[in-house]
């Protein structure tokens, strides 16, 4: 049997990127772990052609609704080009939860200045969790490229003072 000549440095690098790649996984199981850092994911299929037949995200369905304990749901339908309503209105320092549903191809939400951000895939149901600390008026902006009116793809977020 022949034995297989590896140069030495040769070796040592299989052994550095070897090395690497452990160290790379350990950090990202640390994170995941003990930080809970993760992407936003939230694994909830929907018949993307029939939202408009969904409980949910049926077009009188959408907005804004207070829930029992004071936090606030968004429910939006994200289409090629906007974001469905087109104009939403939050109060400060209070938690949101945005549930949004692609109707047709890839989209993205992203609001400046806050952690909301995220994926819109077809098929799924995204959420994010976040509270808006500044009041003032934000676009919601799509970030993926969704065809050729992606440009012009936005609502408007009016983050509001005092919670009424
Ligand atoms: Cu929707 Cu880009």
């Amino acid at each position: 049997m022949a034995t297989i000549h590896i140069d030495p440095l040769e070796k040592r690098w299989i052994w550095m990127v070897g090395g690497m790649v452990v160290i790379f996984y350990a950090v990202q199981i640390y994170y995941a772990a003990v930080h809970n850092l993760h992407p936003p994911s939230n694994v909830e299929v929907i018949d993307s052609a029939k939202l408009h037949l969904s409980e949910e995200f049926a077009e009188d369905k959408l907005g804004v609704k207070q829930e029992a304990d004071g936090s606030y749901t968004v429910t939006m339908v994200a289409a090629r080009y906007g974001f469905y309503p087109q104009e939403i209105s939050v109060p400060a320092n209070t938690p949101i939860k945005l549930r949004i549903a692609s109707f047709d191809v890839l989209h993205g939400v992203h609001v400046p200045f806050s952690n909301m951000n995220t994926m819109v895939v077809p098929g799924y149901v995204s959420e994010v969790h976040t509270q808006f600390v500044k009041e003032g008026d934000f676009p919601m902006i799509c970030n993926e490229y969704c065809g050729l009116g992606h440009d012009y793809m936005y609502s408007k977020l009016h983050v509001t003072g005092a919670k009424s």
